[in-house]
């Protein structure tokens, strides 16, 4: 598929892929087409086996600079019930393989959900983060009460969703929003090492280690604790925990096959 607003780099490393969101005159305002393409080129990297780990990413300037208002400003609420573009959302969210985001510059509104869809973060020292829907007369759609309370707690996502104020990466990484900080011109560089080191681990192993840990969001905890005892059993049907133990004993490096 070709796509209009971002750009997909199947390998950017080995076993590692880039979608870079490319609308940088509207600062990667994400419209609905950029989502649809987003979850489109996630479907067809979920299900490549050359690929174990995805980076998103904006530009030095902007991550995303959140929804697209100027298509959004006209509709009315049934408009958006019919469109209820947050579908694209929940599919987003139901990708398999670890998402890693690269945030330099503004990731605010949509922006700032999006990378809290991504389950790792490494921001550059320019990266700011807000929710400021509040100061267009809205609220946060895309999950921005939610995940940014269970991340930063009630104090804190109140601030950001009532004021609208954005915090700044080094706040960011205080508050445990993202995992680390690095320069700007390492943010990338510093995502796809991370991504590497995952992508050297069992495929299936990482899935289902993803999967689990996403529970803790969503499940009791004994029901959680029950899923994740599951996932570990299940994966002593893989070669590649045979493999990743016989390594271990034979002193080497397991090469994983995903099988
Ligand atoms: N939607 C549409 N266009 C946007 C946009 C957005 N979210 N953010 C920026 N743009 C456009 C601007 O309109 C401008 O276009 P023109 O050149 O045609 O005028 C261009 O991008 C550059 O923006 P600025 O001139 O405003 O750049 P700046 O450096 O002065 O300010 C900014 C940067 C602080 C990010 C500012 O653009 C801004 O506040 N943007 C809106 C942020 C926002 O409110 N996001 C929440 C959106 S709602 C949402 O996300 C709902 C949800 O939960 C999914």
């Amino acid at each position: 598929m070709s796509n209009q607003y971002i750009l997909v780099n199947p390998q950017i490393a080995p076993f590692v892929a880039h979608i870079q969101l490319n609308r940088p005159k509207e600062l990667n305002a994400l419209n609905l087409e950029l989502m649809l393409e987003i979850k489109q080129a996630l479907v067809e990297l979920d299900a490549d086996d050359s690929v174990r780990a995805i980076i998103i990413s904006g530009n030095e300037r902007v991550f995303a600079a959140g929804a697209d208002i100027k298509q959004m400003a006209g509709r009315n609420a049934i408009d958006m019930l019919k469109i209820d573009q947050f579908t694209t959302w929940d599919s987003i969210r139901k990708t398999k393989k670890p998402l890693i985001a690269a945030v330099s510059g503004f990731a605010l509104g949509g922006g700032c959900e999006l990378v809290m869809i991504c389950d790792m973060v490494i921001a550059s020292d320019t990266a700011q983060f807000g929710q400021p829907e509040i100061s267009i007369g809205v609220m946060p759609g895309a999950g921005g009460t939610q995940r940014l309370t269970r991340t930063v707690g009630k104090v804190k996502a109140m601030e950001m969703v009532l004021t609208g104020k954005f915090i700044g990466a080094q706040e960011a990484l205080n508050y445990g929003l993202v995992n680390k900080v690095v320069p700007v011109e390492f943010y990338l560089t510093e995502a796809v090492q991370l991504a590497q080191t995952i992508a050297e681990k069992s495929p299936i192993a990482v899935q289902m280690a993803k999967e689990s840990v996403l529970k803790a969001f969503e499940m009791p905890l004994q029901e959680a604790l029950f899923f994740e005892r599951k996932n570990f059993y299940m994966l002593f049907a893989t070669e590649d925990q045979k493999e990743g133990m016989a390594a271990f004993v034979e002193k080497r490096k397991a090469d994983f096959k995903g099988k």
